[in-house]
């Protein structure tokens, strides 16, 4: 390990390394979400965190950690004395405060008790999943908590002294109109948080609102989607947030240093079950699943599913992806001095195709999604998969 700091690290030019930790306990679940979760019963958070200890002695540590994200599930929903268990298990292993360190919390969820725990442990972001502030709406999700919990929460984060606040909101819910979502925005904005994460509702396979999309009591509607995108952006710009990402929010100086590294393809280590990680010259996932992923933590296994080796047309290629849809965009020289041997001639002939319809601009190097290409992102996305894992011509 080395002896600098995160900070010593960052300033001597190191990649930043990210630590990401999947906490699969949710109180319920709710009818549009995929994510890996079960019930936190007192059996199931032990061997939890007896596979953390145990998985967390496997990766070459081989750096400071630069940034930490507990995401879930919801983090924030662990007792405090498991939390502060959870966090001693983290710490043994940054070499010195991160940077950045966020915690995921829902709403029904969030306690003073809770909160003060996460600060002691150095914690500096609270992202709470607010998702709406409408009682009908959250209804619609099949959120557990209510208008005046997520309000509640909220405040309580702000008393216990986060550097940074995220509320996350999800747009086009059936039954939402423009008015509802601008409403939304206008009562978010209102609280002051550090951060705002818009996410356009995705009907995910065997969610209950997937269910009720394919019997036809929902629709999708996707000039819709555009509308609601369209006026996020305007909303969130008149407040002062600039957009850094297609769903990403910030007032100056708050934009998530651990999702823009992942973005710019650094490396992070993942820990818990379902987590995905990029390093050492890996990238995959631990299997979903608590007691498959603890009994191959103590084993030594880890990562065991969509395994593959980075190449440098892997990295190169998701680089474009996801830089693609920050606002920053990508500077093409610098990601040709990174992966000098990715397939750059037909990623240049790409990159004149977007030009020319209007999909991006590109100065200085740096190519930049315009408004339209944003609105098309996944399509963009789509096309540089396509284009770039084609074999090259001989
Ligand atoms: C893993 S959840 C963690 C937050 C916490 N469990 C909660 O829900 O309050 C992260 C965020 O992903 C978003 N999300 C999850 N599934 C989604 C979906 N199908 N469509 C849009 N956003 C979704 C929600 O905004 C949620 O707050
Ligand atoms: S949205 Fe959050 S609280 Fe709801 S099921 Fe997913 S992870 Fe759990």
């Amino acid at each position: 390990m080395s002896e600098l700091t995160p900070a010593q690290e960052k300033a001597a030019g190191r990649p930043p390394l990210g630590l990401y930790v999947h906490v699969p306990f949710c109180a319920s679940t709710c009818d549009f979400c995929a994510f890996y979760q079960v019930s936190p019963t007192a059996k199931a958070v032990a061997g939890f965190l007896d596979g953390v200890a145990a998985e967390a002695g496997l990766p070459a540590w081989t750096r400071p950690v630069t940034t930490v994200f507990w995401g879930g599930g919801t983090p924030g929903l662990l007792a405090p004395r498991d939390l502060r268990k959870l966090g001693e298990i983290v710490r043994e292993r940054l070499g010195g405060a991160p940077v950045e360190w966020t915690v995921e919390l829902a709403p029904s969820s969030v306690t003073g008790a809770r909160l003060a725990v996460l600060r002691e442990l150095g914690v500096t972001r609270g992202s709470i999943g607010v998702q709406s502030l409408q009682p009908a709406l959250l209804a619609a999700l099949g959120r557990r908590h209510t208008r005046p919990q997520a309000l509640n929460a909220y405040e309580r984060a702000r008393a216990a002294g986060f550097p940074s606040v995220n509320l996350d909101l999800i747009f086009a819910v059936p039954g939402q109109d423009e008015a509802a979502w601008q409403a939304d925005l206008r009562e978010a904005v209102a609280l002051g948080p550090d951060h705002i994460s818009t996410y356009c509702l995705t009907f995910e396979e065997d969610t209950a609102l997937w269910v009720k999309l394919a019997r036809g009591q929902v629709k999708r509607d996707v000039e819709a989607e555009a509308r609601f995108y369209e006026l996020t952006s305007a909303e969130l710009a008149a407040a002062g947030y600039a957009q850094y990402e297609i769903s990403n929010f910030a007032r100056p100086g708050h934009a998530c240093q651990h999702n823009v590294n992942t973005w710019r393809m650094h490396e992070w280590i993942g820990l818990g079950p379902g987590a995905a990680s990029q390093h050492d010259g890996w990238r995959g996932a631990n299997i979903a699943d608590l007691e498959k992923w603890r009994a191959q933590a103590d084993n030594g296994a880890r990562m065991t599913e969509q395994r593959v080796r980075l190449t440098p047309a892997l990295l190169a290629e998701d680089a474009l992806i996801f830089g693609l849809r920050m606002n920053e965009g990508v500077n093409l020289p610098a990601l040709r001095a990174r992966w000098p041997d990715a397939p750059w001639t037909i990623a240049e002939a790409l990159v004149e195709r977007l030009v020319a319809g209007g999909l991006a601009d590109f100065a200085g190097g740096t190519l930049r999604l315009t408004s339209r290409g944003r609105l098309l992102a996944d399509a963009v996305g789509a096309e540089i998969l396509e284009k770039l894992s084609e074999p090259a011509p001989a």
